[in-house]
């Protein structure tokens, strides 16, 4: 089990005032390489597109046109990004955002880690920050949908499939 922290720490990074980023403190010690230290939460909605599309093109997810990307991020009530970042560089390892009718129900969507830093916690960390998010708006019922080969990494964070028996059903355009 790998834990992460939120570290909250009034300095900023690279020295800049942006405190929308907080920085994620590695509490295991067998994760101890350099580039996992350097890791920001942030949820602000300012992210860049061509780093998002690229994340997405390393799990290789099909391409999706910017400008549904940008309406989509533009109509989701809560994202969240990972970012490593040190004086020289700032680099998207992970994003997952929620859509949210604001009173009952939210649908998480777009979660995705970095494959260079998969296994360290960080999806774990991205699906805690919406949860809490969603759970401080008194959301009550969030849903997503799941790979098969995502199920189980879904279930440890407390996600129930087919609860009472309900089916996802899907209608597409024919
Ligand atoms: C699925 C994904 C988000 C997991 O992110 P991650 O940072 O590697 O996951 P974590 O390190 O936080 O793992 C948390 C726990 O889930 C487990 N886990 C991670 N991926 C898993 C998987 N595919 N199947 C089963 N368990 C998994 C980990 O072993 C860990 O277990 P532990 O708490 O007992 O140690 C990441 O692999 C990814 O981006 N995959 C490609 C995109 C994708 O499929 N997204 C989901 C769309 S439905």
């Amino acid at each position: 089990m790998i834990f992460w922290k939120n570290f909250f720490h009034n300095s900023s990074i690279n020295n800049s005032s942006d405190k929308t980023f907080k920085k994620l403190l590695l509490l295991d010690k067998n994760c101890n390489r350099i580039e996992f230290q350097d890791i920001y939460v942030s949820s602000t909605n300012n992210v860049n597109l061509y780093e998002l599309e690229q994340l997405c093109d390393s799990v290789g997810w099909v391409k999706r046109p910017l400008k549904k990307v940008k309406i989509a991020l533009k109509n989701s009530s809560i994202i969240v990004s990972l970012v490593q970042k040190n004086d020289s560089h700032k680099r998207l390892v992970g994003f997952a955002r929620a859509t949210s009718d604001s009173g009952f129900n939210a649908t998480i969507w777009d979660v995705v880690i970095h494959p260079d830093f998969q296994g360290i916690g960080l999806g774990k960390v991205v699906i805690h920050q919406l949860i809490k998010q969603l759970r401080q708006a008194d959301i009550s019922t969030i849903t997503l949908f799941a790979e098969p080969d995502v199920i189980s990494f879904y279930k440890k964070l407390g996600f129930i499939k087919d609860p009472d028996g309900v089916k996802g059903m899907f209608w597409y355009p024919r």
